[in-house]
């Protein structure tokens, strides 16, 4: 499939990709959502396969889709929307979030660190003028903070994996749907109709998504006041959201600006699973790049 891509919202020039669109070709968010991704294959899920890692997988979205719910979500939301755990830069996330995750999880054989600029320095290559789609790479997985003591150690099923909106029926495309039977919201007929508590065309900024790392760094970019242009926080909202970018569910609740900034984020999404290489990037050489786009678009500290 070959989309054409439109500007953002501030003046960039129009470009083509060739997207991936094998729905067998999913990934696991970077390869540190769930327990035993080494053994199996970091890179590609599939859910077919008989193995260890598929039980694993199994057992992370069962209790996924029994606990995301409305309320949970709502909650979440409210808790962590407060923004007032502590006060860092965007640079000193990315240091802390390489060190912990290094430290509990010593099979992955790459630090978070790696992901992030390597996916960052991907997008560079490909599209030099787009800085903000740069940064975005680097911050798109910050949000993993959550598992973190100091965020509450959330559990895995409340920080990665594939998310969906709450509040409405939950689509047939979302992996392992049979365990959304469980799900308190499963036979609720307030959520459970196709538009649920939203309407067509709604706007997907209007809709509660399932809670994870992905919603959390896009209210904290948000919050903070950041210039990144909206469809970086797209990009950061949905990046996990492959029922909508890889099945195309839920494309009823978009609205105009949504269907433009899907396409970035379709762009986005290939570099987010296809950059991993063996190849290190030089962190000190990039590091002072980042940090210039840190600074034009997050001027100050941020609150989390
Ligand atoms: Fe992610
Ligand atoms: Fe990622």
């Amino acid at each position: 499939m070959t989309i054409t891509i439109e500007k953002p919202r501030f003046g960039l020039h129009a470009a083509e990709m060739k997207i991936p669109t094998d729905p067998k070709e999913l990934v696991l968010d970077g390869g540190f959502s769930v327990p035993d991704t080494n053994a199996f294959g970091q890179t590609f899920r599939d859910y077919g396969a008989e193995s260890e890692r598929k039980k694993t997988v199994e057992e992370f979205y069962r209790t996924n889709h029994l606990h995301q719910s409305y309320e949970f979500v709502k909650r979440k939301r409210e808790e962590y929307g407060k923004l007032d755990r502590v006060e860092m830069s965007i640079w000193e996330c990315v240091e802390l979030l390489n060190e912990f995750v290094d430290d509990s999880d010593p099979d992955l054989d790459e630090p978070q660190i790696e992901h992030l600029l390597q996916t960052a320095e991907a997008i560079r290559r490909d599209y030099p003028g787009e800085d903000w789609l740069h940064l975005t790479g680097l911050i798109h997985d910050l949000g993993k903070v959550l598992l973190h003591p100091s965020f509450g150690q959330l559990p895995q099923w409340a920080v990665v994996g594939d998310t969906f909106p709450v509040g409405c029926a939950f689509d047939k495309s979302n992996v392992h749907h049979k365990f959304f039977e469980g799900n308190e919201d499963f036979k609720n007929p307030k959520y459970s109709t196709k538009f649920g508590v939203y309407s067509e065309g709604c706007g997907l900024e209007n809709v509660l998504m399932s809670w994870g790392h992905d919603d959390y760094m896009y209210l904290v970019a948000k919050e903070n006041a950041t210039t990144l242009p909206s469809a970086a926080l797209f990009i950061i909202r949905y990046h996990s959201f492959y029922p909508l970018h890889r099945f195309g569910a839920y494309a009823s609740l978009m609205n105009e600006e949504d269907k433009e900034n899907l396409k970035w984020l379709h762009v986005f999404n290939k570099y987010d699973l296809y950059s991993k290489s063996k190849v290190r990037v030089d962190v000190e050489k990039v590091k002072p790049y980042y940090m210039s786009l840190i600074e034009k678009y997050f001027p100050a500290k941020l609150r989390w």
